[in-house]
């Protein structure tokens, strides 16, 4: 591992324009499950019926009552871990571009980090699928308990501003996605099992625009063969411990 280090430590060093591309996996020290392998929320909840627009159309019901009972409770009381201040570090330093987020939970923003892209949305944001009247996160769970699914005073059926299967993503976010991704020397996989597109194409576009492309994730992903360096270990443990 001490090789491992030290190379990431050289990378590191010698990168001024680099992208931070995370996953499920950087939240999960911060009490949040990750989608998928050992204890992933798809294991326990088909992503076909409970994070799909086609089905949230058809019955919002399903949609709500996993985000009371399995989301919010723990997104509300989620905090950024030292993944998230170490990225907050190397952005001070000058050398973090852009962050990339697929995460919903907004904890790089809530760390300190400025410049994140939320490929996939933000949970915290809700709005109003007929009048895009927007609410708070907070209110509309108080509402839960006797509102489902949650309605606007318009009458039409309240969303969170995450992106469910079937959608598609916020055209802003991937353009500047890309557009990071093609201007960058150095590219960090951060907790993704990089098997959902189109974020998954990030960190190959800039491997294949020359930067290089660091894979910090547990468990093997199907883009460790085109990387210039895997560690399968936990990916705040080991920015912390090189950025502090
Ligand atoms: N440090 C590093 N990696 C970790 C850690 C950790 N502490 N904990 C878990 N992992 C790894 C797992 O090995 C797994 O490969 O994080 C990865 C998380 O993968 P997914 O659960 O598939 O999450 P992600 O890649 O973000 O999923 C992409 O899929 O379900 C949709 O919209 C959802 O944004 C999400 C997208």
């Amino acid at each position: 591992m001490g090789e491992k280090i030290s190379n990431l430590k050289k990378i590191l060093s010698t990168s001024n324009q680099i992208i931070a591309f995370t996953g499920a996996g950087f939240s999960a020290e911060s009490g949040i499950s990750t989608f998928r392998g050992a204890g992933g929320l798809w294991s326990k909840y088909d992503p076909s019926i409970y994070a799909n627009i086609n089905y949230f159309n058809q019955d919002p019901t399903y949609y709500w009552n996993f985000f009371k009972d399995e989301r919010y409770p723990v997104i509300k009381k989620a905090k950024p871990n030292d993944g998230h201040y170490a990225l907050v570090k190397l952005e001070k330093q000058g050398k973090l571009y852009r962050i990339i987020t697929q995460n919903i939970d907004g904890l790089h923003q809530i760390a300190g980090s400025s410049d994140v892209i939320e490929l996939h949305g933000n949970t915290r944001k809700i709005f109003c699928m007929s009048c895009d009247k927007t609410y708070s996160i907070d209110d509309i769970y108080k509402r839960l308990k006797y509102e489902l699914p949650p309605r606007c005073s318009c009458g039409g059926v309240l969303k969170p501003g995450t992106v469910l299967f079937g959608e598609p993503l916020p055209q802003y976010a991937l353009d500047m996605a890309m557009l990071a991704a093609q201007n960058c020397d150095m590219c960090l996989v951060l907790g993704s099992s990089l098997v959902v597109y189109p974020a998954a194409s990030i960190p190959r576009i800039a491997q294949k625009k020359g930067a290089v492309l660091v894979i910090i994730n547990i468990d093997p992903t199907p883009l460790d063969d085109i990387a210039n360096l895997v560690i399968h270990e936990s990916a705040s443990k080991i920015l912390s411990r090189l950025i502090g």
